[in-house]
C-alpha cells in the first residue's frame, strides 16, 4: 500500500515540484497551501508523513508539527525550509549538523529512514544488555586510563552522570540518551598523544600548540572512524567545543547548529572540570561553577541547557562541588580491590590516595593528612586494627575518622575496632555509590565537629546495629565500665536511649515508655544508626536490674516470641 503524505508550503512551485518527486517515489500526495487546511487535513485523514515548510502565513513549521502530533500522534513530521531542514524537536536534536536537508534525494532519504525507523521492531533484550555492557566496559576503561591522571582524573564517570541526567531531565528519546551518555565518556579521547605538558598548560602556548589542542575533538572522531558504534556518537564529539555563539572550534557551528549532544557535554564538562582539584588551581564551588555557567549563557552555552542542568546540579547533585574534594586515604594489600575501590571513589568526587600496607600509610599520613581513613583489616604487618591504634597515639592523628572495610565479619574485631574510635565498620562487598553516601556523611560531620558545631563524636563512636547488635554494645560499655548515653535511631520514628553509668544501665526510654520495657524492646531492633556518646549522663533512673539479668530476661522473651524477633527488626 502507498504511503501518505501532506505537503504545506505557501509557494505553489515548491507544492508542484514536491508532488512530482515524491509521486514518482510512490507516495500519495495531498496538498495544503497554510497550516489552517492542513489542520483539517490532518483531522479528517490519516497519513504517513507530513512535509512542512518552515515559514507559512499563518504559523510556524514548528509550532504546526507541534499541533499536527496532538492531532495525529502516529504521523511523521518534517518541517522543512528552502530545503534546509529546521533543527527543531526530535529532528533538531537528532540530527548534527552535517544533515541539513541540500536536494531532494536526500529528502526522500530522510522520509524513507523515518519510515524505517516506525517499522523497526525494538532490539532484542540481548541487544540492550550488550549495549549496556558496552557502555559500563567504556565507564572502568576510561575511568582507569585517567585515574591517576592528576589533571583529568575522575571526571568521565562525573560528566557522563551530569550528561545523562540532562539528557533525561530534557526528555531526550533513549537513543539519544545512550549517544550522548557514550560520547561523553569517550569525547576526550583524542587527547592521546598530545603531550602532557602541552595538556597541562605548563609552558607558554604557541599558536601550533593551540593548534594541536584543539586537534583532539576531530582526531577523537578519527580514532573511532573504524569501529561501527550503534550510537552515532561522532557529532558529538567532534562539536563537543563549539561554543553557541558560534566561536568555538572545529566548525564555529553556532546555537542549534551544534548537535544537542555536544551542547550538552560543553556544559557539564566545564562544570565537572570547575569543580575538580587541579595541581595548579583549587576547585571551585558548586555555586561558583555555576555561576560561571550562568556568565558564560548564551556566548558559550546553551541556555535551556544550563537551565536544565543548574536544576539537576541543585536537585540530584547538591553534595558535589560544596567546599574543596574530600580527600581519602585508603589502605588495602589487595591490590586488584585498592585500584577498583579508588576508581569507584573518584568517580564518586573524592581525591584518593592510596596505601597497601599499614607502614606506607602512615608514612602517607605524615605527608598529607586526609580528610577520612578508610581500611582493610587482615593485612600483611601491621594490620587495620594496629594502625588504628598507632594513629589514636599521636595527637595529629587522634581525631581522624576511620572507616573500616573488610571481609571479616568478626564481633570481637568490630568492637575494639569501635573501641578505638571507628566511625564504622563495614563489610565486603560494597555497594559503592552507598559507601560513598557514608563517606561524605562521616566527613560532614567531623567537619561539624572541628567547627563545634555538634558535640564531639570524637568522644563517642557511630554505627549501625546491623554491625554491631545491642547485646555486643552492652557487653562493651559495661565490661569497660563507661559512662555514655547510647542512641538509637530508627526509620520509623523512633529513637531509643540508654544510659550506662560506670558500666551500669541506669535509665532507658523509648518515647514514652520507660525502663526494662524500653530496653526490651531496644534488644528487637536490629538494625538502625546507633552514637554512643561517651560521658553523657542522666539523673534518671528507670533500671535496677543488673546487665546480666536484664539481658538474660530480655534475650529469654525474644524466645518465647520464637526467637525470630516480629514487627521490629
Ligand atoms: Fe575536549
Amino acid at each position: 500500500m502507498k504511503k501518505s503524505i501532506l505537503v504545506i508550503s505557501n509557494d505553489p512551485g515548491v507544492r508542484d515540484m514536491l508532488t512530482n518527486l515524491l509521486g514518482e517515489a510512490g507516495f500519495s500526495v495531498s496538498l495544503a497551501g497554510s497550516g489552517a487546511e492542513a489542520v483539517k487535513i490532518v483531522t479528517n485523514t490519516a497519513l504517513d508523513f507530513v512535509l512542512v515548510e518552515h515559514f507559512l502565513a499563518d504559523f510556524s513549521g514548528v509550532e504546526l508539527k507541534r499541533r499536527i502530533r496532538r492531532l495525529s500522534p502516529k504521523t511523521r513530521v518534517v518541517v522543512v525550509s528552502s530545503f534546509t531542514t529546521i533543527r527543531s524537536s526530535d529532528d533538531v536534536l537528532r540530527f548534527g549538523p552535517s544533515d541539513f536537508i541540500l536536494d531532494q534525494r536526500e529528502i526522500l532519504e530522510l522520509i524513507q529512514a523515518s519510515s524505517e525507523e516506525r517499522v523497526a521492531t525494538p532490539p532484542p533484550m540481548a541487544d540492550d544488555r550488550l549495549k549496556r555492557c558496552l557502555v559500563d566496559t567504556f565507564d572502568i576503561l576510561v575511568g582507569l586510563l585517567k585515574v591517576n591522571d592528576p589533571f583529568f582524573g575522575g571526571n568521565s564517570h562525573i560528566t557522563m552522570e551530569y550528561a545523562r541526567s540532562v539528557a533525561e531531565d530534557m526528555k531526550l528519546s533513549q537513543e539519544m540518551i545512550d549517544e550522548i551518555v557514550v560520547a561523553s565518556l569517550l569525547h576526550d579521547i583524542g587527547r592521546v598523544g598530545i603531550k602532557g605538558d602541552i595538556l597541562a598548560g605548563k609552558k607558554e602556548m604557541s599558536e601550533a600548540d593551540i593548534r594541536t589542542i584543539r586537534s583532539h575533538a576531530e582526531n577523537g572522531a578519527k580514532i573511532l572512524e573504524a569501529i561501527d558504534f550503534p550510537w552515532k556518537i561522532k557529532p558529538i564529539i567532534i562539536h563537543h567545543h563549539e561554543r553557541y555563539d558560534g566561536k568555538g572550534y572545529p566548525s564555529g557551528l553556532k546555537g542549534r547548529e551544534i548537535p544537542i549532544g555536544a551542547r550538552i557535554l560543553a556544559v557539564v564538562d566545564a562544570f565537572a572540570a570547575m569543580t575538580a582539584n587541579r595541581p595548579y588551581r583549587r576547585a571551585l564551588s558548586r555555586e561558583e561553577a555555576v555561576q560561571e555557567l550562568h556568565k558564560n549563557v548564551g556566548t558559550q552555552f546553551d541556555p535551556e541547557v544550563v537551565e536544565h542542568f543548574t536544576k539537576i546540579v541543585e536537585q540530584k547533585y547538591f553534595f558535589r562541588g560544596v567546599g574543596s574534594k574530600p580527600k581519602i586515604l585508603l589502605v588495602d594489600d589487595e591490590v586488584d580491590y585498592l585500584t577498583l575501590l579508588k576508581l569507584k571513589l573518584v568517580s564518586e568526587g573524592f581525591d584518593v590516595d592510596t596505601a597497601d600496607n599499614a607502614e606506607d600509610a602512615m608514612a602517607h599520613l605524615a605527608r598529607s593528612k586526609p580528610d577520612m581513613v578508610l581500611s582493610d583489616v587482615i593485612m600483611p604487618g601491621t594490620d587495620g586494627i594496629g594502625m588504628l591504634r598507632r594513629m589514636r597515639e599521636k595527637s595529629e592523628y587522634a581525631d581522624l575518622p576511620v572507616v573500616f572495610l573488610s571481609g571479616r565479619d568478626d564481633n570481637n574485631v568490630k568492637i575494639q575496632a569501635l573501641h578505638l574510635g571507628a566511625e564504622d565498620y563495614l563489610l565486603k562487598p560494597v555497594d559503592f555509590v552507598l559507601l560513598a553516601a557514608k563517606i561524605r556523611n562521616v566527613i560532614r560531620r567531623d567537619e561539624k565537629r572541628k567547627k563545634g558545631a555538634v558535640p564531639g563524636p570524637s568522644t563517642g563512636v557511630v554505627g549501625d546495629l546491623k554491625n554491631l547488635g545491642i547485646p555486643e554494645i552492652v557487653q562493651t560499655l559495661h565490661l569497660g565500665l563507661k559512662t555514655a548515653c547510647v542512641t538509637v535511631t530508627r526509620g520509623d520514628g523512633d529513637e531509643g536511649r540508654i544510659f550506662f553509668e560506670n558500666g551500669r544501665i541506669r535509665h532507658c526510654a523509648i518515647g514514652d515508655t520507660s525502663g526494662e520495657e524500653a530496653f526490651y524492646r531496644m534488644l528487637r531492633w536490629q538494625e538502625g544508626p546507633f552514637v554512643i556518646a561517651h560521658g553523657q549522663t542522666t539523673t534518671v533512673r528507670t533500671i535496677e536490674m543488673d546487665e546480666m539479668q536484664l539481658m538474660m530476661e530480655g534475650m529469654r522473651r525474644l524466645d518465647e516470641e520464637g526467637k525470630d524477633p516480629v514487627g521490629e527488626p
